[in-house]
């Protein structure tokens, strides 16, 4: 039986530039959703995992995340001087619960060149994937991918890939998977025939997207070698997923149960209905804005 995963790869090199002005000198991953930036909910629910050595792919104007994920002894000394017990509470995702390693991606070769960035940090381990502009909305966001891993252990899987449900005419902005047969039952793995990146309107085969999720054994970087530019000059991570299915490698699906969401940061909509969904369940001030929002709703 393989060992238990460790390690977790965060690509987090992407220019953001759907978010510009937000994101011209500042991370799109480190836009807030609610009251943190949205890749320290992708850092907590990898800790969740117990995934406790995490790459994150960065790059140029990224370097703030560093920052963000290194203790700071002087504001916890302020802090704690001013008895700030609240605000000290929600710094305790400093408190190492993993270690970060960080590479750059420098130039703009899409998703598949920025995991092969991780091929020295992962050797032969296998490992998981979490996009760092999107994080999963659950009562426990760590249990997709715990079952992930545990299913990839069992099937002795090469990947193991979420997915959830969208519209159909919302799948060209998606990675869509085939897969034998109609829908897949939430939670349990299904073998993957096939899959594409952002299909032309009308091609998708299925209404079953890619989630920001991911877990693989190392033999994804030997596909990633062999993976061609796409159209933009890009290697896509779905292309050489889809090589591993052409060559027989077991690779799965994974379906989101409907409690399990993914939300995302990539455009201003998403990133407006993800802010707004966060922080009406807010816990401390999410009924300052369910009250706002219910007063405003008269308005509009
Ligand atoms: C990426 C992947 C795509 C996946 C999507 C959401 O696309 O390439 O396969 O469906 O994330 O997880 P992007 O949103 O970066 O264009």
């Amino acid at each position: 039986m393989a060992q238990q995963i460790t390690k977790a790869v965060i690509p987090a090199a992407g220019l953001g530039t759907r978010l510009l002005p937000s994101t011209k000198s500042q991370p799109k991953e480190m836009l807030p959703v609610g009251r943190k930036p949205i890749l320290q909910y992708v850092v907590e629910e990898l800790q969740a995992a117990a995934l406790r050595q995490i790459l994150i792919i960065t790059g140029r104007r990224k370097r703030v995340i560093e920052d963000h994920f290194d203790s700071d002894p002087q504001l916890v000394l302020a802090l704690e001087q001013a008895g700030n017990e609240t605000v000290l509470a929600d710094l305790a995702y400093l408190e190492g619960k993993s270690r970060f390693f960080y590479t750059r991606q420098s130039t703009p070769k899409g998703l598949g060149h920025a995991i092969s960035l991780g091929a020295d940090f992962v050797d032969s381990d296998d490992f998981v994937v979490a996009l760092g502009d999107s994080l999963i909305a659950a009562e426990d966001p760590a249990a997709p991918l715990q079952a992930m891993m545990d299913a990839h252990r069992q099937l002795r899987a090469t990947a193991i890939v979420a997915v959830e449900k969208v519209p159909s005419e919302e799948a060209f902005r998606y990675g869509i998977v085939n897969i034998d047969g109609e829908e897949p039952p939430p939670g349990e793995p299904v073998a993957m025939t096939d899959i594409v990146e952002k299909p032309p309107t009308g091609t998708a085969p299925t209404t079953l997207a890619v989630a920001a999720r991911y877990v693989f054994s190392p033999a994804i970087f030997e596909a990633l070698n062999r993976t061609l530019p796409d159209k933009r000059g890009e290697i896509q991570l779905t292309d050489a997923i889809r090589l591993l299915i052409h060559k027989g490698e077991p690779v799965y699906a994974w379906l989101l149960s409907p409690d399990q969401r993914r939300y995302d940061v990539g455009n201003f909509e998403s990133y407006f209905r993800t802010f707004i969904d966060f922080a009406l369940a807010d816990e401390r001030y999410g009924y300052l804005v369910r009250k706002y929002i219910k007063a405003k709703a008269y308005e509009l």
